[in-house]
């Protein structure tokens, strides 16, 4: 069971937040990487343990540890396979050593939108995707959206041409790593906590992420400014340990199921204001940033979208084509 208090605490709170387990009840650890609040993952992350030490109190007891407090997106779905936790939700770009299907949320101006990115999710092929680490232990319940992606350097960037030789840091991706290539940049894979003193340090230049993720860490405090190129997408998979998962009670695996959906279509319906406040934050927080012409936004086009064709098979044509088809 979870009090008030510490429920508001998880909410607002920065360190690690755990609930008050009562015996008897089954402990449900959820372990994530960003901060709780004005954060699509950490708002939800909070909203689904509040719910469940409310409604399965006596039956289940979810602890919430955000801001990489127990595990970074490199170990913990190594520690999810080992049991020692149920619940986390990387995002698409951390399951490289999983599957390549997740590869095409990578591809530069792929989705033109989160809703773009939902209907995708929504098909036949993105619901397939959930299943497809099913062999490796691992399993998928829930899409999380977070937004588009930015750039950022310790230069201003307005032509594609002004990242060049810089060194950015990316999520451990194939595909991002691409990008940054595409774009004659360096590219340095780096667990997400450290990105703030990489940048601060110039140990990389720059780095590409969400609105909510830029103000959340303060990249832009460390940064000249952050160009809005919306180029990318950063989205998430909620994710579980098959066995664990198939050994609930069915009663209780479907309650949890429920909540976690309901939670689910809740906070991503919201998501575009959640993305919108944050971009504002930064701005309040003195934030440099730069908006393109469509012009020079195209010239950014022109330079990356050619990774698509180096990624064509892994990802599948007939999955791009359908990206695409939702686009337009
Ligand atoms: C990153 O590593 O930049 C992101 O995946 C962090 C996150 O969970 O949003």
């Amino acid at each position: 069971l979870m009090s008030a208090a510490a429920a508001a605490l998880a909410v607002s709170g920065a360190t690690a937040v755990q609930a008050a387990c009562d015996d008897g009840e089954m402990v449900i650890k959820f372990s994530h990487v960003t901060n709780t609040d004005r954060h699509p993952k950490g708002i939800a992350a909070s909203l689904l343990q509040e719910r469940v030490n409310e409604e399965m109190n006596g039956t289940a007891c979810m602890e919430v540890f955000p801001n990489s407090t127990l595990y970074n997106d490199d170990q913990v779905l190594e520690a999810m396979l080992n049991g020692d936790v149920q619940m986390a939700a990387p995002s698409l770009s951390k399951f490289e050593q999983f599957t390549k299907v997740f590869r095409i949320y990578d591809l530069p101006f792929m989705f033109k939108n989160i809703e773009a990115v939902d209907a995708f999710q929504a098909s036949d092929t993105g619901q397939a995707m959930k299943e497809s680490m099913v062999r490796r232990g691992l399993l998928g319940l829930q899409f999380w959206h977070n937004g588009l992606t930015q750039i950022s350097a310790n230069k201003p960037l307005i032509s594609p041409e002004d990242a060049k030789g810089l060194k950015f840091r990316v999520q451990p991706s194939e595909v991002l790593k691409a990008n940054m290539e595409a774009l004659g940049a360096s590219p340095q894979p780096m667990a997400f906590s450290e990105v703030y003193g990489a940048l601060q340090s110039g140990v990389v230049d720059g780095q590409e992420n969400t609105w909510s993720n830029i103000y959340g860490q303060k990249f832009f405090e460390v940064q000249d400014g952050t160009t809005e190129t919306n180029h990318g997408v950063l989205d998430y998979l909620v994710v579980t340990n098959v066995d664990w998962w198939e050994g609930l009670d069915p009663a209780v695996r479907e309650q949890l199921a429920t909540i976690l959906e309901e939670v689910t279509n809740e906070r991503n319906a919201a998501v575009g204001e959640v993305d919108a406040e944050a971009r504002q934050a930064v701005l309040d927080a003195g934030g440099e940033i730069r908006e393109l012409t469509a012009e020079q936004r195209q010239a950014w086009v022109d330079v990356m979208k050619p990774v698509w064709e180096q990624f064509a098979d892994d990802v599948g044509q007939e999955n791009i084509d359908a990206a695409q088809a939702i686009n337009s």
